[in-house]
């Protein structure tokens, strides 16, 4: 099928090139033109383990181009998916100026039926719009809405994307969904389980899904803190409670708060469409409260692991990114723990082995580093903010020759304590019998 992805952002490009994989002929189109012809001399704009070689494939087999040209990808496809971002608004509300422009643009430039997919996640109601705003456009030709969630974790984008749990598929016509199944043919083929439902419901499917996630999240991180208060081991009781199978091991992690693109600002908004409708969703507002908490707590173990003041120390940080393997920095929580620590008068170092172009146009007075050696050397304390992997063996003696004080602050729970205070650290980790 004749698809066109617009935007070519985090799930735009990995969405582009997967349906080209599943043997589709896709064009991915962007406003940023410096991103597209990037892309064209066969730069990926982002980092995305695995991303360069599906796109360099598919590029080289002729079912993937790129371009800037919205009204030709909008005429040359049957099927218009819309990827492009929708951030949050001061008040938690998604913002759909996005996704409303490309919808007026495809009104404004069908020639035939046309197909148009959120990809996006947007907020309950938002395929009626789509569908509003296109049938507003008085050309006679008919565009179905359909709704299509993504589920892809960045960093495993494309083993998600191309093996996903499940696919979402919500329209309300026949045609569009038989459309949908052929463009997801090969998933179907390998049973992966579809879930055909209404536009609504698959738009509420997304942010139910971030919501829950995000509340385990935020659970454990307050089991986190009983645990210190109480000297518990979080790391215990998650594997612990993981182990019932109605509960489930993963996102069980205690650690600096949960951040990312989508996290964030999915819980907002779904709290913010609950207010919307009258009602409050106390769970995810309480969601919301304990992980700004959790992630302003985190620059109190840095201050209580140089003995209550950071003024005028150096502190190394290693990670800047919200998770491994990817450079995404949007509401990473190392932000709210950099401007904390600096804002209590402390200097940084950081290294992060990819988000560092980034971060740089995040922080101010952050001295990037090239290395963890680096980062660690005649710093004060180091604190471990993103687990990668070169985090995970670091070489213990070295880091403990270049610091001015054996002070590690392992927000990630990556060491063992007994092992760290064996090698003569200072280590304070996250909800693990040090007493708050
Ligand atoms: N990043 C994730 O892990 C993830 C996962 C699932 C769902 N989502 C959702 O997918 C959507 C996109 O997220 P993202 O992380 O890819 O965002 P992104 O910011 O990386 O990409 C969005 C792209 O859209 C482009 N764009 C904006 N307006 C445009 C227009 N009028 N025409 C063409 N291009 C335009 C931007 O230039 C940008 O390249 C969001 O709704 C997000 O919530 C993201």
């Amino acid at each position: 099928m004749d698809i066109a992805v617009i935007g070519t952002g985090y799930v735009g490009l990995v969405t582009g090139a997967g349906l080209a994989d599943f043997g589709n002929d896709v064009i991915c189109v962007d406003i940023d033109a410096t991103k597209i012809e990037a892309l064209k001399q066969g730069k990926i704009p982002i980092y995305e383990p695995g991303l360069d070689k599906i796109v360099s494939r598919n590029v080289n087999e002729g079912r993937l181009q790129f371009s800037t040209d919205l009204p030709e990808a909008i005429r040359s496809s049957r099927a218009i998916f819309i990827a492009v971002g929708t951030p949050p608004k001061a008040d938690g509300s998604a913002d759909l100026r996005y996704v409303e422009e490309v919808a007026r643009t495809i009104a404004k430039y069908m020639n035939g039926p046309k197909l148009v997919v959120t990809k996006s996640t947007v907020p309950i109601g938002t395929g009626r719009l789509i569908e509003k705003i296109l049938g507003e456009a008085g050309n006679g030709f008919k565009a179905t809405v359909a709704s299509n969630p993504e589920f892809l974790r960045e960093g495993s984008a494309i083993e998600d994307f191309m093996k996903p749990d499940r696919v979402v598929i919500g329209a309300s016509d026949r045609e569009s969904i038989d459309l949908m199944k052929e463009i997801y043919a090969p998933l179907h083929s390998l049973e992966i389980p579809f879930v055909v439902t209404n536009v609504e419901s698959a738009e509420l499917i997304k942010y139910a899904a971030n919501a829950f996630l995000a509340t385990k999240i935020s659970f454990i991180n307050e089991i986190a803190v009983l645990c210190e208060l109480l000297g518990g081991d979080v790391q215990d009781v998650a594997r612990g409670i993981g182990l019932d199978t109605r509960i489930g091991p993963k996102f069980l992690q205690a650690g600096p708060g949960f951040g990312g693109s989508c996290f964030p600002k999915d819980t907002s908004a779904v709290a913010d469409i609950a207010r919307r409708y009258g009602y409050e969703f106390e769970i995810i507002e309480a969601v919301l409260r304990v992980n700004d908490n959790i992630k302003q707590r985190m620059v109190g173990k840095v201050v209580k692991g140089l003995c209550g003041s950071v003024q005028g120390k150096t502190i190394g940080i290693l990670g800047l990114a919200f998770k491994p393997e990817t450079d995404d920095m949007r509401d990473s929580p190392t932000i709210p723990l950099i401007n904390g620590l600096q804002q209590q008068g402390a200097k940084i170092r950081a290294y992060d082995p990819q988000a560092m172009d980034n971060a740089s146009r995040i922080f101010k007075d952050v001295k990037f580093c090239h290395d963890a050696y680096e980062t660690a050397d005649g710093a004060d304390a180091l604190v471990i903010a993103t687990e990668w992997n070169e985090f995970r063996a670091l070489k213990l003696e070295r880091i403990r020759g270049l610091l001015k004080q054996p002070v590690i602050v392992d927000l990630r729970n990556v060491y063992d304590p007994q092992r760290m205070k064996s090698e003569g650290f200072t280590y304070v980790s996250v909800g693990r019998g040090e007493r708050a």
